[in-house]
């Protein structure tokens, strides 16, 4: 569906250049659901821009849905849907006549545009909505309606930038909702960007991490985790010398002789912390330590993002 080699995007600010997107390489299968992630201005937006012809690259080359993105944008645009970071619905019409508005700028005649501007309004919940102005929409029914234009045309191929930012827990819960509905229902392939990293663990099936316009991970939530952060155990003791002899125990069984002490609590990093961490507790209580408190933990996509970067995302958020 996505064959990009050597993508890249410079911006010229001022005398300054900008690298926004050096060099991506990325192939995305029919049907999948692809979570790009990374900090504020990685890359995600102009790489999805790039990859819907909105934007020229800079260099390198890339197909999506079967047509060339620089020599045949209207081929891609015909087959592809976008919903960009911002909103994409106009003011001029009611819910319904902007959806059939963009059904009839697609190609299609009035008569399919209104069948289809049916189908997405019940697809996404917005039938009661249908002849409201855009304008007069909640956050969350206003994005519902944004992805119901990229989706008029019923593109197997449909890019989200950042479809559930902004918005309450249960809109999001909703979005994904639809969302997920689509693949049901249709076998649509999702690309889309997320600053919510549980939800891209929880609902992706894979996950590409972006920084500083690099693809810096690709693979399953599953994958990522276990290979680059891996589980966690946090054991602890009741006095000094019993930390000590833990910490010590732990260095043996540690993934890279990964072990923290930090007053009596000892961290250590472990393939698998199920099996880990009754093993690890029997050779400390043979040891003739008491344990007090045990406890493991699986890592986030955060914690992939840290060891990878030393940054964590989240505060690459706040400072960026
Ligand atoms: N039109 C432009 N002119 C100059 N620089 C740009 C332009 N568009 C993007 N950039 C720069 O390119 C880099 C990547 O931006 P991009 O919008 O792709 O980031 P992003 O990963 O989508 O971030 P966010 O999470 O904030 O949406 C940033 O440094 C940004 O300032
Ligand atoms: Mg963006």
């Amino acid at each position: 569906m996505i064959h990009a080699r050597g993508l890249t995007k410079r911006f010229k600010v001022k005398k300054e250049s900008v690298e926004a997107v050096r060099g991506i390489d990325l192939d995305v299968e029919a049907g999948q659901l692809v979570a790009f992630l990374g900090p504020n201005g990685a890359g995600k937006s102009t790489t999805l821009r790039m990859l819907t012809t909105l934007l020229p690259p800079t260099s390198g080359t890339a197909t999506v849905a079967g047509h060339d993105v620089v020599t045949d944008p209207a081929g891609v645009r015909r087959r592809i849907g976008y919903v960009g970071q911002n909103n994409s619905a106009g003011e001029n019409f009611l819910v319904r006549d902007e959806l059939v508005h963009q059904g009839c700028s697609y190609g299609l005649t009035r008569s399919q545009a209104r069948r289809r501007a049916d189908e997405v309004l019940e697809l996404l919940d917005l039938q009661l909505l249908a002849k409201r102005k855009p304008g007069t929409l909640s956050g969350g029914q206003r994005r519902r309606l944004d992805i119901a234009m990229g989706l008029i045309h019923l593109p197997p191929l449909l890019f989200l930038d950042e479809p559930s930012t902004g918005l309450d827990p249960q809109n999001r819960a909703n979005i994904w909702e639809h969302v997920l509905r689509l693949r049901e229902e249709y076998g649509t392939t999702l690309f889309l960007t997320t600053h919510y990293l549980e939800e891209a663990d929880s609902m992706a099936e894979r996950v590409v991490i972006i920084d500083h316009g690099e693809i810096i991970a690709d693979g399953t939530a599953e994958q990522l985790k276990s290979e680059l952060a891996g589980d966690h155990l946090a054991v602890t003791t009741h006095d000094e010398a019993g930390t000590r002899k833990a910490a010590e125990i732990a260095a043996r069984i540690a993934e890279q002789g990964e072990v923290t002490v930090d007053g009596t609590v000892v961290r250590l990093r472990v393939a698998r912390a199920n099996a880990a961490l009754p093993a690890y507790l029997r050779s400390v209580e043979e040891s003739g330590v008491k344990v007090a408190t045990a406890e493991a933990t699986r890592p986030t996509l955060d914690d992939v993002f840290l060891a990878l970067t030393g940054r964590s995302l989240r505060e690459s958020e706040e400072t960026a």
